[in-house]
């Protein structure tokens, strides 16, 4: 939720924010703006409602002044409507500070009234100008930007991550953090502040991680890091393992495609040096001790949307395998109906950003009442592995499209070496299970190679369906979590009607929606194995088409069980059950990616969303 950019340094201020914001244009994308200081000591701004588009065609009628200090903005709505006057940068009264905002004041409106009473003429809904104003005010005394916006922040109540720039400091760019994201790039004579590294990753890849409640003042030559009363942080720097070339389109239309073709290699990177010469599973980073572990005796998984979605998996692995009892729960409601916790109770948080606002409200409310905390993350020093007991990183590489791919296959990985570790720790597994199951993982890279490859009949299904209106997904066990997926990929790609069943609750209510050619998706359980649940499934199948559905069918090469019933037959390669949703889950990214072409929407960017979700 809202991208920002901050920089000072010896180029054009202006174009570095802009680039900034184009990498960052992802996180929101309600309106833009830049604030820029001239060389002639003044302070320049732009503004405009829509996409960066917008803001770089007005900044070709009107240029600003190229100066070395500049800030800059990408936003997603919360106080006040999608307008040029709710765009950030937000200036004081005297146009001399300008601030840009990612989070929610939530004390705003006392403040606003506290301002007005002594003058202050606010011209926009949001919460973000109050800044403007009192660090005009604060400035007014102190005569120091990084003091000013200290003494600002100890009044803030909420999430926010702020920088700012003032036309008296000019090569002084000052940000402050508590909840919402801000990282520091540290180059060669010039220094960034982004939401993320993709911002800057183009000029540095050296980074400082922010922590909670921090001020940092950012000068040409030089970071100083303190806490909101001025004492100095402790900072953690690291290095980014990624480049530019990573956060480009690398010729592909979108960047969802893009991700989709990566998924091979982002698996076989997020097992990479995971496993010993041994067969063990090592998780270094997993740093609860064993004892620990093999005192839990409840797992909790907590996330949100798709990765919330890779938690259902995860409760299906953690407990066959280490029969241990796992919930998995959506992280948004989890601290509110008070959930049973104690020392004995591992939650595990997955989150791609890292960021996400309920999951980390989760994992602190899980932390309050004593439990161990294992982060499952794809964003390096972000704030959910940050205030995490442990973390095991997925390594998908950066994730720009709003719509996860690599990252839900990246988390599934992750999830299942995390109940393979229990398994291990616990003794539940032994060491040639563990190796037995971690080479079936090491082959699903080359199956989702293939199932990539034999994609085109998906598209061509895809783009005959462009104009229903709805599309049922059903699966069961594993696949049912599959089919949520599935649909919500629909949801917010080619905002259609779509709902995830788990195929034997139908008969329950749902089999009411099927009327003559709706679409139903049914995703298969391999027929080895488990074969009652195969055969249910195929019962299931024949029942929605004796009512008129258009079945389209997810299932192993070779189920020829399934074939009389299937209108349109996806094979996908023969995997052990509990691994299934990892070649599954790629026809379905691909169906929702085309059948958003086919309607003429944003495939990278769909209406209404943003990537990371900064706000509760
Ligand atoms: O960054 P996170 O993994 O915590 O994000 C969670 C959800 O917001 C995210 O998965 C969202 O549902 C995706 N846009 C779905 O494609």
């Amino acid at each position: 939720m809202c991208g920002i950019v901050g920089y000072v340094g010896g180029q054009c201020a202006l174009d570095v924010v802009l680039a900034g914001l184009r990498r960052l244009e992802y996180r929101g994308y309600d309106s833009a703006g830049v604030a820029v200081l001239a060389d002639d000591g003044g302070l320049a701004a732009a503004k405009k409602a829509g996409k960066l588009a917008n803001l770089e065609k007005e900044l070709a009628d009107r240029p600003l002044p190229s100066g070395p200090t500049g800030i800059g903005h990408t936003r997603w709505a919360t106080h006040g409507g999608p307008t040029d006057a709710n765009a950030h940068p937000h200036l004081d009264n005297a146009g001399r500070v300008a601030v840009v905002h990612n989070g929610i004041i939530e004390n705003f409106a006392e403040l606003r009234a506290e301002l007005a009473e002594r003058g202050h003429a606010l011209a926009s809904e949001t919460d973000t100008e109050v800044v403007s104003h009192l660090l005009s005010e604060s400035f007014s005394s102190c005569g120091d930007l990084a003091e000013a916006m200290r003494q600002v922040c100890r009044r803030l109540e909420g999430a926010f991550t702020l920088v700012a720039v003032h036309a008296d400091e000019p090569d002084v760019v000052v940000g402050a953090r508590r909840n919402s994201p801000l990282v520091v790039g540290v180059g060669d004579g010039e220094n960034f502040l982004a939401s993320d590294v993709a911002a800057f990753i183009a000029h540095t890849r050296e980074a400082i991680e922010l922590g909670q409640d921090q001020v940092v003042e950012l000068r040409r030559d030089g970071v100083v890091v303190t806490d909101f009363d001025g004492a100095p942080a402790d900072v953690r720097p690291y290095h980014v393992d990624w480049d530019a070339s990573a956060a480009e389109k690398g010729g592909y239309d979108y960047f969802m495609l893009k991700e989709i073709a990566e998924q091979p290699k982002a698996v076989a990177d997020t097992l990479l040096g995971r496993i010993d010469e041994t067969g063990t599973l090592s998780l270094d980073e997993v740093r609860i001790p064993a004892a620990e572990l093999r005192e839990v005796d409840k797992v909790v998984v907590v996330a949100c949307g798709t990765a919330y979605h890779a938690g259902l998996i995860a409760k299906y692995a953690i407990e066959h395998w280490t029969r241990i009892p796992c919930e998995t729960e959506l992280a948004s409601e989890f601290r509110y109906r008070d959930p049973i916790l104690d020392q004995r109770t591992l939650v595990i948080a997955v989150s791609q950003s890292g960021e996400t606002m309920d999951t980390l409200m989760a994992l602190r409310h899980a932390r309050e009442q004593g439990a161990k905390v294992l982060a499952i993350c794809n964003t390096n020093g972000s704030t959910i592995p940050r205030e995490s007991d442990a973390v095991l990183y997925t390594h998908a590489g950066p994730e720009v499209a709003v719509a996860s791919t690599k990252a839900f296959l990246t988390q599934l990985v992750a999830c299942y070496l995390v109940a393979l570790y229990l398994g291990q720790v616990r003794g539940t597994k032994w060491g040639d299970e563990v190796r037995g199951v971690v080479r079936e993982l090491s082959e699903i890279a080359r199956e989702v190679e293939e199932v990539l490859e034999t994609m085109e009949p998906v598209r061509e299904l895809a783009r005959s369906l462009a104009d229903k209106n709805t599309v049922l997904f059903l699966g069961r066990h594993v696949g049912y979590p599959v089919a949520l997926e599935g649909a919500l990929k629909l949801k917010e790609l080619a905002y259609m009607h779509a709902e995830g069943f788990a195929a034997g609750e139908l008969k329950h209510g749902p089999i009411a929606l099927i009327e003559k050619d709706v679409p139903v998706v049914v995703v298969v359980p391999s027929p080895r194995g488990r074969s009652v649940l195969h055969d249910k499934i195929v019962s299931n199948i024949q029942e929605i088409r004796a009512r008129g559905a258009r079945t389209i069918v997810i299932a192993e090469r070779g189920d020829a069980a399934v074939r009389p019933y299937a209108d349109h037959l996806i094979e996908i390669p023969p995997t052990p059950v509990l691994l299934q949703p990892l070649v599954a889950t790629v026809p379905l990214q691909v169906f929702a990616c085309e059948l958003a072409t086919a309607r003429g929407n944003e495939v990278d960017q769909p209406r209404n969303l943003a990537k990371s979700v900064t706000v509760e």
